[in-house]
C-alpha cells in the first residue's frame, strides 16, 4: 500500500497548512517544519508553536500523525528534547540532515553533517536511546553534501544508529532543488537497508509519481513543493493506486483552501501583512501546478489589503467558469 507524506517546509508548510491539505486527502503522514537545537532543552511552548497537534494527540485534526523534527548537531541535547516532545505527545522524530542554508551549515548541523556518516550514527543512536522503543526514529538525508560519495555510507550510518525509517530526498546539498531528483540512487539504497525507506524528490504530477515508483522501487513517498503547487496531488496519487474515481479539483476548490487559509491565519492573531504574504507565497508556488494560479497572482500580487485580498479570493472563487477541473500544468 502506497504511504505518502506530507513534506516538511520550513517558513511554508505550518499546521494550518498541514490541517488543510491533510483534510484534502491521500496522505498518511506529516512532519514539522525544523526545530533548531543548538544551546538548550526548548520549553514546551516551542514544541507547540511548531506543533500545535501536540494538544491533540499528535495528530492532524483528520488524524495523520505529526513526527517532530529536531535539527542541530549534539546528540545529547538533541535527545535532551526529543524526548521531551515524546512526553508532550509527539507519535514520532524525524532528524534533519538535509537542511542546505548557510547559517545552519556553518555551525554543523544540516546538510553539512553529511560529510561524515559516524555524525548521523551518533545522533540516531542518542535519540533512539533517549526515547521509548514504541516511538520511531527516523532520519532525513540527502545524497550527500558536495558530491554522492556517501550516499550508502549515510544511509546505513541511519540504520545502524538504530532509526526505524529513513527519507532521501534524491540530491546533494550542492545540488539544492535544482531537477532532475536522482531517483535511481534510491533503488541503490533500498538494496542494502532492511528499514523501510521514503522517496523524496520532484514529484510535481502523477507522471512523475509513476516514473519515481517505477525507478526507486519505493512504496512511500514525501511531497513537497508538488503538493503545495497542486493540493490534491496526494489525493490523486491515492486514488489512482487504490483505482477509485479519480479526484478532481476545481480552481475555485483550490481557492477555497486559500480562503481557509486566511481564516486560519486570522484566528490565530496573525498580522494582515502576514497573511497577505503567506497567500501571495502560495498562489506563487501554484503557478508550477495550475494554469489559473498565474494570472491569479498577477491580479493579486499589488493587493495589500488583506480585505481586498480576500473579497478578490472569493469572487474568483464564486465564478461559474472555475468550478470546472482547472487544467494542471506537467513539470
Ligand atoms: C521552503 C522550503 C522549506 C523546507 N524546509 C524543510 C524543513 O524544515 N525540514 C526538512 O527536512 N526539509 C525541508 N525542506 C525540504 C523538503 O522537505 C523536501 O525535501 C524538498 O523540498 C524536496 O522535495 P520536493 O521536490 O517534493 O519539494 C524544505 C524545502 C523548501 C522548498
Amino acid at each position: 500500500m502506497t504511504q505518502l507524506v506530507l513534506a516538511p517546509m520550513e517558513g511554508l508548510v505550518d499546521w494550518r497548512v498541514r490541517q488543510l491539505l491533510s483534510a484534502v486527502g491521500g496522505f498518511d503522514q506529516c512532519v514539522t517544519e525544523f526545530i533548531r537545537v543548538s544551546q538548550t532543552l526548548f520549553p514546551a511552548h516551542v514544541f507547540y508553536r511548531y506543533c500545535p497537534e501536540l494538544h491533540q494527540g499528535g495528530t492532524t485534526a483528520s488524524g495523520q500523525p505529526v513526527l517532530v523534527q529536531l535539527m542541530g548537531h549534539d546528540p545529547q541535547l538533541l535527545g535532551e528534547n526529543a524526548a521531551f516532545a515524546v512526553e508532550l505527545g509527539a507519535p514520532g522524530i524525524d532528524i534533519n540532515f538535509g537542511c542546505p542554508s548557510k547559517t545552519v551549515n556553518k555551525r554543523e548541523a544540516g546538510a553539512s553533517l553529511l560529510k561524515c556518516p559516524e555524525n548521523l550514527f551518533n545522533i540516531i543512536r542518542a535519540v533512539r536511546a533517549a526515547v521509548p522503543a514504541h516511538i520511531p526514529v527516523s532520519g532525513k538525508i540527502r545524497l550527500g553534501y558536495a558530491d554522492k560519495t556517501l550516499f550508502l555510507e549515510n544511509a546505513r550510518a541511519v540504520e545502524e544508529g538504530g532509526a526505524q525509517h529513513l527519507t532521501v530526498h534524491a540530491r546533494t546539498k550542492l545540488e539544492g532543488y535544482k531537477p532532475p531528483a536522482h531517483w535511481e540512487y534510491l533503488a541503490r539504497i533500498r538494496e542494502v537497508l532492511s528499514i523501510p525507506m521514503t522517496a523524496n524528490g520532484e514529484i510535481w504530477t502523477l507522471e512523475d509519481y509513476i516514473r519515481c515508483r517505477n525507478i526507486s522501487g519505493c512504496t512511500s513517498f514525501m511531497l513537497g513543493r508538488g503538493a503545495i503547487a497542486c493540493p490534491d496531488l496526494a489525493a490523486r496519487i491515492k486514488a489512482f493506486e487504490t483505482g477509485e474515481a479519480p479526484v478532481k479539483q476545481s480552481w475555485a476548490d483550490v481557492l477555497g483552501i486559500l480562503l481557509a487559509y486566511i481564516d486560519l491565519l486570522a484566528a490565530d492573531g496573525a498580522t494582515e501583512n502576514h497573511q497577505a504574504g503567506r497567500i501571495k507565497q502560495w498562489v506563487s508556488m501554484m503557478r508550477k501546478g495550475h494554469s489559473a494560479a498565474a494570472t491569479c497572482f498577477d491580479e493579486i500580487k499589488r493587493i495589500r489589503d488583506i480585505h481586498d485580498l480576500r473579497a478578490k479570493l472569493t469572487e474568483d472563487r464564486d465564478k461559474p467558469e472555475n468550478r470546472h477541473h482547472d487544467k494542471l500544468i506537467a513539470a
